[in-house]
């Protein structure tokens, strides 16, 4: 972070501004907003500072006592000597000092600013690119209605009431939660403010009585490009007090739950299972119980080689509320990130997908049908049986020159992808180190790749 970000109190505290053209006057208005003390110094003083008015104006050079008991200095005029000289003045101070379009002298910037008093986003490139941060307000802009400062005081008029009717910190937030996502903020944002307060009191009354409900979300979490999430998965990570993760689900996508929710990683590697899946079934099962909302994240679709339907049987025998997030698995992103189609009208009409999991050396599957032409197969979990898969799929009739493809880490910035034949293959993955999570594609429409291929992670080249 090259700037640290807070929000300070400038009610009545005495402000500097030095200069007193347009610019001074926009940041003038700023301070006025905040409620600053406002002392302007410059030779000239425009008209629209002279009508922000409520001003203490000093018609004269700046000298360096002027930044004397200020607690924020802005210099904004168009001499850069003037500039230098108020910043080594509050610098010397310690004061914190602002000059415009100078982030060299610059103790603090400002940030692009969306009121909805007394909501506030700030919003900062960190002086990197001013216009990006910009663009990202107008985006903001758009998506916060003006009224959310309405519905944030009328949560203000209420927050002490329902500290008291519900002391434990999780059910309030619950509460609150639902209070500003339901119907009783819609209520406020039509400005009927007198119907929102006799629903949140009748909602306060009858969540005093009843004991917290827990409810886990088992979230499809995709191949591993947060893009990928969809947006009930990012809606109901950002709700759930609790986070329940895999090994498979991304740091990246970990940033995006709830940062104050508990994280637990309960990740599974081949031979060695951190938590035993009963053990994650029951842990689920507890943790609602304890009235949370659990956001179990999962790689790619729960329900696609991932144990969901284990995990959501517990629940359900349990009585306790779910819901399921599919996700994009990895087939479908590996097999979009490498440029390879899955099916083409000209290479394959059905796709199979199957688990490559080695059971005592063996791989247990119709190999005779995953022989047959005109089809592709995708290989879940395969790196480690790469060998039996190939050969098995040669002596069932198979050609040894059958385009095969293997993608690493799919759809990340670390992306790596080998094609070959089932022949070569086994060997050249040795020799290119490849290691899990892999994911094996078989069938023509791997030549395609040649062509179609779009996606050229910065951070490696295909081996
Ligand atoms: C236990 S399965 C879980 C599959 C997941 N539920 C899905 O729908 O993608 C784990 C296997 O998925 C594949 N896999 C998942 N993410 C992958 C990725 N980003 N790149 C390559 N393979 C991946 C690998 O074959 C890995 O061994």
């Amino acid at each position: 972070m090259e700037y640290f970000p807070l929000f300070l109190n400038l009610k009545n505290q005495p402000c500097l501004v030095v200069g007193a053209g347009s610019v001074a006057a926009r940041k003038i208005e700023l301070l006025h907003k905040a409620g600053a003390r406002i002392t302007v110094v410059a030779v000239e003083i425009s008209a629209d500072v002279i009508g922000i008015g409520d001003l203490e104006l000093h018609q004269k050079p700046f000298a360096a006592a002027d930044v004397d008991g200020a607690r924020l200095v802005i210099s904004a005029t168009n001499d850069r000597r003037t500039n230098e000289v108020v910043a080594k003045a509050a610098n010397a101070r310690g004061i914190p000092v602002n000059v415009v379009d100078n982030p060299d002298l610059c103790s603090f910037i400002f940030p692009a600013i969306v009121d909805r008093s007394p909501l506030t986003i700030a919003i900062s490139s960190g002086g990197v690119s001013p216009v990006l941060a910009r663009l990202l307000r107008a985006k903001v802009e758009t998506a916060i209605p003006a009224a959310y400062g309405r519905l944030a005081t009328f949560a203000e008029r209420f927050r002490q009431t329902v500290k008291q009717h519900l002391p434990d910190t999780n059910r309030r937030r619950i509460f609150w939660e639902s209070v500003l996502q339901g119907p009783i903020a819609e209520l406020v944002f039509a400005d009927r403010i007198d119907e929102a307060e006799s629903r949140l009191n009748e909602s306060l009354a009858a969540d005093s009585t009843q004991s917290p409900r827990g409810e886990v979300y088992l979230i499809g979490a995709g191949p591993g490009d947060p893009d990928l999430l969809t947006f009930r998965a990012l809606r109901l990570m950002q709700q759930a007090d609790v986070v329940v993760y895999d090994r498979l689900v991304s740091a990246e996508i970990l940033e995006m739950a709830r940062r104050d929710a508990d994280k637990i990683y309960v990740g599974k590697q081949r031979n060695n299972h951190s938590l035993p899946q009963e053990d994650i079934n029951a842990l689920l099962a507890q943790l609602a119980l304890q009235g949370k909302r659990v956001a179990r994240l999962k790689g790619g679709d729960p329900f696609i080689f991932g144990r969901g339907g284990e995990e959501i049987e517990t629940l359900m025998q349990q009585g306790i509320q779910f819901q399921v997030v599919p996700g994009i698995t990895a087939a479908a992103g590996c097999a979009s990130y490498a440029g390879i189609p899955l099916t083409h009208r000209d290479h394959a009409q059905s796709c199979t997908f199957v688990t490559g999991h080695l059971k005592d050396g063996n791989i247990n599957l119709n190999w005779r049908q995953l022989a047959t032409p005109n089809q592709t197969i995708v290989i879940y979990m395969g790196l480690v049986g790469l060998d039996v898969i190939c050969r098995s799929l040669i002596e069932h009739g198979c050609p040894p020159d059958h385009p095969i493809a293997i993608v690493q880490q799919g759809t990340t910035r670390h992306q790596r992808v080998l094609t070959g034949t089932l022949s070569d293959m086994p060997a050249r993955v040795e020799a290119a180190e490849f290691k899990a999570p892999t994911l094996i594609i078989v069938g023509s429409v791997v030549t395609l790749r040649e062509k179609l291929q779009w996606f050229h992670p910065a951070a490696t080249r295909d081996a």
